[in-house]
């Protein structure tokens, strides 16, 4: 290996005590090919297990972990008991190749698609729509439907636990509901769960504590909690850096193994704030602290941009998404020195050879922009 890329090989122990034995973590990717009633397809299985094998970590697709939280079509689901033979096959697959398994766990809020959901009745903290063409207004949730939603984040952890995984990722990020809750734009209650940020936080903060309970409760061995969030919203009233300030801050405090930002480009700086020249995940791994591994992301495509992630950001961790599904062999390449050979685009005709199931070879190939697809295919 070139010894400049040692640093992503180093192995390092989180919070809660699992060891990862490199930097390198596979990013959770929603791939819209479970069954239709939401358990884990064998497709699903041959993607993850094509992709475990040089990675420490791979984050699964979100799962949603009540049926009115599901949010796309191909999800699936961990909202009921029946699931877990399907979700310990997937872990099971992933953990032989020697990869930690972590259940990414959701739930879509108002981007629910209404024919996704019980009765068509997409909820969210407030009655504000998404600002596409056709998006249902949701229903603010009720109180006892707020805790429900909460106990089912526990139990789809019970379920993680019961199937064997390693963790649990709660996808606090993307505008799902745990973010929806937490953004001025999209929760305007007044009751104990909005109005103050501090408020604001009331529910994502109920959701790690009845999720690190039922852990203590249930796990036997070490299992992570990670926490993934958006550091700053697009709309003028939404997130903005000094909110996820007070997130991170009030994190911290928690037994959390990791904080996962989500992010197109690692170099992105922040658009708010006082200071623009830094990027958005150094301010936040500032912030977290040296206790708390940080998960940097975005546009990593070579050894050399996951270094100069690490070294300009000072992340702990690096997440590929495209990159992996372009290059299953990513890290088994830089450990024997063949980076040259990595991959940074997909031809039409890959599907096969890469292992990716069909909805989402199609959504990769009918998404202009998304993905790097060579011109020169011969499909
Ligand atoms: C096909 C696809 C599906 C995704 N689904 C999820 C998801 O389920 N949960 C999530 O937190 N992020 C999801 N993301 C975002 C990725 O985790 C990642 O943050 C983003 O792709 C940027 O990293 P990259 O440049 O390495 O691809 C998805 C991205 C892609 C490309």
């Amino acid at each position: 290996m070139n010894s400049s890329y040692q640093p992503l090989f180093q192995p390092i122990r989180l919070r809660r005590g699992a060891e990862l034995k490199n930097r390198i973590i596979m990013a959770p990717m929603t791939h819209f090919s479970s069954h239709p009633d939401g358990t884990v397809s064998d497709d699903e299985i041959r993607y993850y297990e094509r992709r475990a094998g040089g990675v420490s970590m791979v984050i699964t697709a979100c799962v949603f972990v009540s049926p009115s939280g599901k949010g796309f079509p191909g999800e699936f689901g961990a909202e009921r008991d029946e699931r877990i033979e399907g979700l310990s096959r997937l872990a099971s697959a992933i953990k032989r190749q020697g990869a930690k398994a972590v259940l990414q766990i959701f739930h879509g809020g108002r981007a629910c698609a209404p024919d996704l959901v019980p009765n068509r009745d997409v909820v969210s903290a407030s009655d504000v729509a998404e600002e596409k063409e056709g998006a249902p207004t949701p229903r603010p949730l009720t109180e006892p439907e707020i805790v429900q939603i909460v106990r089912d984040f526990g139990e789809a952890t019970r379920r993680a636990i019961e199937a064997g995984f390693d963790g649990v990722e709660l996808h606090g990020a993307n505008g799902y509901l745990i973010q929806q809750f937490y953004s001025p734009y999209t929760n305007k209650r007044n009751d104990r769960f909005g109005g103050s940020r501090e408020n604001r936080l009331t529910f994502p903060l109920m959701i790690v504590d009845e999720v690190t309970r039922v852990v203590k409760e249930h796990a036997k061995n070490e299992f992570l909690i990670g926490y993934r969030f958006s550091p700053e919203e697009a709309h003028e009233q939404g997130l903005k850096m000094e909110d996820t300030n007070v997130l991170i801050d009030a994190l911290k405090s928690k037994a959390l193994d990791y904080l996962h930002v989500s992010a197109t480009d690692y170099r992105t700086p922040p658009k708010s704030g006082s200071d623009q020249s830094t990027s958005r995940i150094a301010l936040i791994v500032m912030r977290a602290g040296n206790d708390l591994p940080v998960i940097g992301v975005g546009s990593i495509k070579t050894p050399d941009d996951a270094i100069d992630a690490q070294s300009s950001t000072g992340c702990a961790l690096i997440a590929l998404g495209r990159e992996i599904i372009i290059e299953p062999d990513w890290v088994q390449k830089v450990e024997r020195g063949d980076e040259h050979a990595i991959a940074t685009e997909l031809s039409l005709s890959d599907q096969e050879r890469l292992v990716v199931p069909t909805p989402l070879w199609n959504a990769i190939t009918h998404t202009p922009g998304w993905f790097p697809i060579a011109m020169s295919s011969n499909a």
